[in-house]
Order: C-alpha cells, then structure tokens, then sequence
C-alpha cells in the first residue's frame, strides 16, 4: 500500500476508517504522535505511548463526552433528545475519584462469580441458536449467530425478556451510530427516536425492580446504593445501563464474526486450534489482538504536557488508537499475523488499560470462547460464501464490525 501525505491525511474518512492498517504504520513509523492539520486533536499509535496516555488520568482526563453528544445541529434532533433524560457522565467519561464510584458499584454488578456462573448459560444459548440452521450448507453467521449470542446474554442479565431483541438490537446500534458520529441527518433522527425510546423503557424497568428486586444487572442497579446511601437517579443508571448495551453488544459481535473470518483466511491456524483446542483462551486474546473491534478512544489534555517528544497543549484531544497499537511490530512481532499461540497475545489493548479497563473483559472473553468452540465443534470446512461477503465494516470512528458475513460449511454434530 503506497504511503500518503501526512498534510493531505483525512483520518477519520470512512476510506481510512475502511482500510487503516497501513496507516497505522505509516504514522507509527513517522509521527507516532500526530496532529491531525488545523486541529486541536492528536492521533497516538504507539503501544507505550497509548499505555502511557490511558494510565494516566490526571493528565489525560475520559472527560471527552463533548465529543459525543455536543447539541446536534439538527432542531429536530435536539428536540426529540429533550423527551428523554439528561446525559451525566458515569463510568466511560468520568475520571477518577469520581468515577470509581460508579465504578465500584458496577464491579460488583459484574462479578466474577456472576460472569463465572453464566458460561453454562453462555454455552446453551450457542447451541440453540447453532441448532437453528446446523442442517443448512451455508448460514449468514452474522445475523444468526454472532449478532443474537452477545444480545441473549446481556437482556437475560439486563431481565429484559428475548423477544425483545430487535428492541435492543436497535437501541443497542442507535447509541453506537451516535458515538460514532459518522450518522447523517436521516439517521441522527432515527437515533434520537431510538436512545430515547430506550430510556423511556429503562427508566419504567428501574421503578419495577425497585418494587420488585431480582437477581439481575438492572435490579442490582435499581438498588444498589452509592455515596451516603443513596440510590442511582435515573440518569445515572440509564447511562450506566446505554454504556452497558453499546459496550457490551457491537464489540463482542465484531469479535466472533472477525474471528470466524481469520480463522477462514488462516486455515493452518484453523487446523491448529481444531487439534489443540486447549489453546482456544489465547486464539480468543490473538483474535481480540487482531480484531480490535473498539478501535480507539478519546483522551482530553489536562494541561499543557509532551509524550514522545510531541508538545501536547492543554485542552487538546488525542485519539489513542488501540488497534495501531494492538500491531506494533515492537511489541508483537509479526503483527499483521493471526498466530494462535502468540505467547503475549494478552499483553493486547483490546480491553483498554487502567481505570477505564473494560468492565465487561471477563463476560467477553467467556462469550468468545464460548462461541468458537461451539462452531468449531459442531461444523467444519468453512468457506467465505462467494458474492456476500463486500468485507466492509460499518462506518464508525471508535467501533470496527463486519457488515456482512455468510459461510459455507459441514455439520459434524
Ligand atoms: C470484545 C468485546 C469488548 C471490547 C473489545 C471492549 C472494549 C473496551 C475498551 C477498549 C474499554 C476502555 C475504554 C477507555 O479506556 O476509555 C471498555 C470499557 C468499557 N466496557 Fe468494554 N469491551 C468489550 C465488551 C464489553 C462488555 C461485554 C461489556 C458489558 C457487558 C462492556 C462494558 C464496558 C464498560 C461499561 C466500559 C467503561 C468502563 C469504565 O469507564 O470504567 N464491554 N471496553
């Protein structure tokens, strides 16, 4: 790929966004810290510089929503989002001591017990969606496999009944769109419409489980208490929740699906993990590795400050880009290379680091494990369905996901 003008740059093009993997390079190469031209943000694509930005807080503050959710310029927009509850910054964009509050009261919610005692279930609801087409030749895994595994699993934990997938589907792919902020006009409406309807829906749940607790994430937010022994408002937990469903649904689709795709594109390694399936946990961390489905985030100086020899002014946003990192040749050698037992695929940014360290990492990882091993057990001889697979992603600055994926294949069982 030939290598471009960094002046002439559009970064965050859906073009780049597309196909960035040389970019990447090239900017590590020649500006591992790089100003976006005539604008107050930076893009980092070095692994030690990224660590060194997310472990940071006090420096580099989460403190980026203005990024997400400055007034859309569209009236009707702003009016459809005045219906529904304010936004208050609690886990993503709250910086530390503040957001260990919230933090807190989450991880609990999250426990390891909780995740543990789920991969039974986890392990059921791939079987019964596997069973639905295992008698077919070829199957859009996407659509019935990898985009409803994630979603049982979270409305089962949210109490939210199945037959509401396609509601959370949609509010789930509403709230991605609108961080990603790649949306049209057309589309920021219908998300508004959606993120609304969501928290119209949530904020009855809450008062539900609050008349009525049970042993699930939204009865354990409705009641679990913060500060002096307070409950969540209702914003609090409709953000908390809105994080939950958007963090916890695109990305563990977009790993199943690109992990089924490397798996195809790397038949020796295919072969490798279908005659080692010990390895599957590090195959799960070299795909997560690889896959990066949460692309990069923001960080927002906190005061005039230098990484890597660059003069960073305070105030200035920098986009650490975890999937440039994630193929640094100076950490993973080879890194363009599906290598299903890399020893230090989980040393990965995949999950972010630090404060922020994604809270769901634990239930991601057992989802994907889950996943694969199921497919690799049930079906064989996968192949990329010839005129349906484009390989694009969805257009998004922070998420990466396949737009489309069928497969060819045998049963086995
Ligand atoms: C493969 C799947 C996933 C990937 C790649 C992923 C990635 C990430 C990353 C990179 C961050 C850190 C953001 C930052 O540093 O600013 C993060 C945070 C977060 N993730 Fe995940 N995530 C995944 C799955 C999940 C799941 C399943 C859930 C919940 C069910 C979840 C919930 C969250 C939440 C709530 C945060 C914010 C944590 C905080 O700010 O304290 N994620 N995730």
């Amino acid at each position: 790929m030939s290598r471009v003008e960094l002046a002439d740059l559009d970064f965050f093009s859906p073009e780049v966004q597309e196909c960035p993997f040389h970019v990447y390079r090239q900017l590590q190469d020649e500006a591992p810290i790089w100003q976006v031209p005539n604008a107050n943000v930076f893009v980092v694509t070095r692994y030690n510089d990224i660590r060194e930005i997310i472990r940071d807080p006090a420096r580099f503050s989460s403190s980026f929503s203005a990024l997400l959710n400055t007034g859309s310029t569209n009236e009707e927009v702003n009016a459809i989002y005045a219906e529904g509850y304010e936004m208050v910054e609690t886990l993503l964009t709250q910086d530390p001591p503040r957001h260990r509050v919230y933090r807190n009261l989450v991880n609990k919610v999250f426990s390891n017990k909780r995740i543990e005692g789920m991969r039974g279930d986890i392990e059921a609801i791939a079987g019964e969606l596997i069973d639905l087409w295992i008698n077919d030749d070829e199957v859009d895994l996407l659509n019935r496999f990898c985009v409803p595994l994630p979603i049982y699993v979270i409305a089962d934990q949210l109490g939210v009944p199945r037959s509401e997938l396609p509601l959370i589907k949609k509010w789930s792919d509403a709230s991605a769109s609108r961080l990603g902020r790649l949306a049209d006009d057309k589309q920021q409406i219908q998300n508004a419409k959606d993120i609304v309807e969501f928290q119209h829906y949530f904020a009855d749940l809450i008062d539900q489980m609050r008349g009525n607790p049970q042993d699930n994430i939204i009865s354990d937010l409705a009641n679990n208490t913060i500060d002096d022994g307070r409950l969540l408002t209702k914003p609090e937990a409709l953000g908390m929740i809105q994080q939950i469903l958007v963090a916890g649904n695109e990305t563990s689709t977009a790993s199943i699906a690109g992990g089924v795709v490397l798996l195809i594109q790397n038949p020796d390694q295919q072969v490798k993990l279908r005659e080692q399936p010990e390895l599957i946990s590090s195959a799960v961390e070299e795909i997560l590795r690889l896959e990066t489905p949460t692309t990069g985030m923001w960080r927002r100086a906190t005061q005039d400050t230098e990484i890597d020899g660059v003069e960073v002014p305070e105030g200035s946003f920098l986009m650490v880009r975890f999937a440039a990192g994630n193929r640094d040749e100076s950490v993973f050698p080879g890194g363009g290379e599906l290598k299903v037992d890399r020893d230090n695929a989980d040393n990965h940014l995949a999950f972010g680091q630090g404060a922020h360290f994604c809270l769901g990492a634990q239930l991601a990882r057992t989802e994907l494990q889950v996943a694969l091993t199921a497919l690799l057990q049930r079906t064989d001889n996968w192949g990329l369905v010839s005129g349906k697979n484009p390989l694009t992603h969805s257009p998004n600055v922070l998420l990466r996901g396949l737009t489309d994926l069928h497969i060819s294949f045998d049963k086995i069982r």
